[in-house]
This record gives structure tokens, C-alpha cells and sequence, in this order.
């Protein structure tokens, strides 16, 4: 497994990061004209949702930074955790918003945050962890030890 270059550091969302994630998101798809203040808001809501795993509250909503040794917001994303019916009442983990600095590719932060978010969402009693790409990107999440299963659909309005 690769190792995070010498003073990055991979971390949960701060209500500050706002310009860093807005800006990074922006490699991935639209993020429209978001403002600081919501921004904060959405972070506080991420920080209060919480879904239960073995009877105790844990947060539902997982963002992560991988920041330089600058302390800029170099690559983001999200593991979100869901309650379900299925497998005894089990959690799922939905990989999201995947995102890496275009001059930060290609020096295996993308894998190193992947692993990361799905070992939270495992360690966390998640019994799979599922994401939704292009493509692509097929061929990346296959080096992160993703399978392909079945087909991504959407309907919008
Ligand atoms: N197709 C095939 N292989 C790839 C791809 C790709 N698109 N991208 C990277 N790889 C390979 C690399 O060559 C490397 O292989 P190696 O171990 O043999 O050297 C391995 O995958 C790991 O690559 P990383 O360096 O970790 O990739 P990077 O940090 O550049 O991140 C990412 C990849 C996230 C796709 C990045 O290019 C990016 O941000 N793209 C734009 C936004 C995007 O498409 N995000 C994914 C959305 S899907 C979602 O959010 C669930």
C-alpha cells in the first residue's frame, strides 16, 4: 500500500475548509455558486447526523481532506454511512465525491483516500462499501480493490 508523501496529512472536514474543498470539488463536476455560509452549515449538519452501529450513535456523514504540508486542501471525499433492513439491520458505506488537485493526480492520493474512507466505513461494522463511477474510472477503483457489480442508473429532474 502506498504511503502519504513526507507532511501530508489526510483528515475530517473543517467548517475553514471551505475554498479548498469548493475549488478541488471543481475537477470533478458543477458545484454552482456555493457560499461560505452554507458551506459552514452543511459541515454542521454532517456533524450532527448520526445513524446507530452496535447501539451506540456514530456520524453518518464521513468528509475527508488530504491536506500539503501547506496545509491547502489537495484531494476530497466522503464515506456516508446507511442504516438498512438488509443483513440483519446492517450498514452500508457509500463512497462519494471523490476529487484530486488535477496537480495532485496521479501520485496515489486518490488510492491512499479510498482505502482510508473504506476502512472507516468497515471498521465502523459496515459489512460492503458501494460507490457509483464513469466509466473511466473503472480501472482506478479496480487498483483500489473495487469489483464491478450490476449497473449505475439515474433518473433527474
Ligand atoms: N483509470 C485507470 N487507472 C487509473 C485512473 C483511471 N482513470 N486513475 C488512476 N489510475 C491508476 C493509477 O495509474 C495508479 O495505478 P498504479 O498503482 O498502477 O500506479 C492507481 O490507479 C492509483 O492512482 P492514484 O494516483 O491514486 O490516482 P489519483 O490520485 O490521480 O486519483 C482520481 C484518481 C480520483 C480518479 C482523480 O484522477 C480525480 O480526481 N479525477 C477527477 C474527479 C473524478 O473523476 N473523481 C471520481 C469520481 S467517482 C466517485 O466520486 C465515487
Amino acid at each position: 500500500m502506498p504511503v502519504l508523501p513526507n507532511e501530508y496529512s489526510i483528515r475530517r472536514v473543517k467548517p475553514s475548509d471551505y475554498e479548498g474543498i469548493v475549488e478541488t470539488l471543481r475537477v470533478l463536476t458543477v458545484v454552482g455558486d456555493v457560499t461560505k455560509e452554507q458551506f459552514e452549515e452543511t459541515v454542521a449538519y454532517w456533524n450532527e447526523v448520526t445513524v446507530k452501529s452496535k447501539g451506540e450513535p456514530i456520524k453518518a456523514y464521513n468528509p475527508h481532506v488530504i491536506t500539503d504540508g501547506s496545509g491547502k486542501v489537495v484531494a476530497t471525499g466522503t464515506v456516508f454511512i446507511e442504516r438498512k433492513i438488509l443483513h440483519d439491520c446492517g450498514l452500508v458505506g457509500h463512497i462519494e465525491d471523490i476529487a484530486v488537485a488535477k496537480d495532485q493526480q496521479g501520485k496515489k492520493l486518490g488510492q491512499l483516500l479510498i482505502e482510508h474512507l473504506t476502512e472507516l466505513a468497515l471498521s465502523r461494522g459496515c459489512y460492503k462499501v458501494i460507490l457509483d463511477c464513469d466509466e473511466k474510472n473503472v480501472g482506478f477503483y479496480q487498483k483500489c480493490g473495487y469489483s464491478i457489480k450490476g449497473v449505475e442508473m439515474d433518473r433527474r429532474s
